[in-house]
C-alpha cells in the first residue's frame, strides 16, 4: 500500500474528534488504496501477517463485526471473536477483566463494541494495545462516520464544502449522528437534521446543525439525505406514543426525495426498519447507497487496522 506519511500518532480510535482534516483524508485514500482488493479474485494482501485482532461485541452487531473480520483477514491478521453470548461477562466478570484477560493474550488490537458510552476510552486507558471504537452506548461510531464519509467522497469528488446533508430520525439515540455530525462539519458540510422533538438531544441547538420538524422543508434542496433507525432499545417509554404516527411524518419516500437536488442519495447506517424510518422504494431504490456503505466498511476499517497495527513498525515492514 502507497502511504507515505509519517507514523500515524494516535494508539486508539475512540472517536472522529480526535482526527484532524489531514488524518481524515489519509484514512479516505488509504481506503480507496484498499478498495481495490477488495474487488480482486484473491482479495487478501500479507500487510498484517502475524497482527492479532480481537473483535470484542458485547452488544450486536452484523455490519460493524463482519466487516472488521473481513478487513482484518484480507490484511492476513488472525482474528478471535468474543461476544457477551456465550463468555464469561454473563458469569459477571468486569469490563476491567475481560479486556486485562484479552490482553494477556497479547492482541495488537482490540475492536469493541459497548452499550456503555465511554467503555472504548475505559479500555483503552487500561490496556498497551490499541483500541477501536466499533460504537459505544449513543456516544460515538468513528468507523460507521468514516465509512459514511468515505462514501459520501466518492459521490461527491472530494468536494464536500456547502453539500446540505439532511440526517433523519432518531437523533437523540443515536452514535451515527454524533460522529457523522462531528466529522462532516469538520468537511465544510453543512447538516441538517429532521425528528419530532423528543428524538432532538437536550443541547441540539448547540450543535452545528439546523433543525426541522417538517420533513417536507427538510428535504427540499438537500444533496443527500442519511435516515437513521429508531433505536427502539435505547428509548424510554412514551417517547413515541405512536409508531405508525411516527413512519407518517418521517418514513423517507420518494415524494421526499423528489424534494431534495435531483441526483440526491439516500444512505442508512443499517440495520434499517423499513416501513417505519425508510420506504421500500427508497431502501431498494435506484438512490440509496445503503450497501455501497456496506462494502465502503471494508475498506475504511482495513486502512484503520492498517495504521494503527503499523504505527510503531518500519512502514515497509506492514506496507
Ligand atoms: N451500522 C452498524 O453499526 O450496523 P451493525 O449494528 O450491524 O454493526
Amino acid at each position: 500500500m502507497n502511504d507515505t506519511h509519517s507514523a500515524w500518532p494516535h494508539k486508539d480510535l475512540l472517536d472522529v474528534t480526535q482526527l484532524n482534516g489531514e488524518q481524515t483524508r489519509r484514512i479516505l485514500d488509504l481506503a480507496n488504496g484498499f478498495r481495490e482488493i477488495n474487488t480482486r479474485p484473491v482479495k487478501k494482501v500479507p500487510t498484517l501477517k502475524g497482527k492479532t485482532v480481537m473483535l470484542f461485541f458485547a452488544e450486536n452487531s452484523t455490519r460493524t463485526k463482519t466487516s472488521f473480520d473481513v478487513a482484518a483477514k484480507r490484511l492476513s491478521a488472525d482474528t478471535f471473536s468474543l461476544a457477551t453470548a456465550g463468555s464469561s461477562i454473563n458469569k459477571g466478570e468486569s469490563l476491567k477483566d475481560t479486556g486485562l484477560t484479552l490482553e494477556a493474550m497479547n492482541p495488537d488490537i482490540i475492536v469493541i463494541r459497548h452499550q456503555a458510552s465511554g467503555a472504548a476510552r475505559y479500555l483503552a486507558e487500561k490496556l498497551k494495545c490499541s483500541i477501536i471504537n466499533a460504537g459505544d452506548g449513543w456516544h460515538a461510531h468513528p468507523t460507521q462516520a468514516l465509512l459514511d464519509c468515505f462514501t459520501l467522497d466518492q459521490f461527491w469528488r472530494g468536494d464536500f464544502k456547502n453539500r446540505e446533508l439532511l440526517i433523519l430520525g432518531d437523533i437523540a439515540h443515536s452514535r451515527v449522528a454524533r460522529s457523522n455530525i462531528h466529522l462532516l462539519h469538520s468537511l465544510g458540510v453543512k447538516l441538517r437534521v429532521c425528528a419530532p422533538r423528543t428524538l432532538l438531544p437536550a443541547g441540539i441547538d448547540d450543535w452545528p446543525v439546523e433543525v426541522y420538524p417538517d420533513l417536507e422543508q427538510a428535504a427540499d434542496g438537500a444533496d443527500a439525505i442519511m435516515a437513521l433507525r429508531l433505536q427502539l432499545e435505547r428509548q424510554q417509554a412514551g417517547l413515541l406514543p405512536d409508531l405508525g404516527e411516527y413512519a407518517k411524518r418521517y418514513c423517507l419516500s420518494e415524494r421526499h426525495l423528489k424534494l431534495a437536488k435531483p441526483g440526491a442519495k439516500v444512505l442508512h447506517p443499517g440495520p434499517m426498519n423499513r416501513g417505519l424510518e425508510i420506504s421500500d422504494e427508497i431502501a431498494d431504490g435506484a438512490a440509496s447507497l445503503v450497501l455501497d456503505q456496506v462494502a465502503a466498511g471494508v475498506s475504511v476499517r482495513m486502512a484503520i487496522l492498517y495504521l494503527l497495527a503499523g504505527r510503531n513498525e518500519d512502514k515497509n515492514a506492514v506496507a
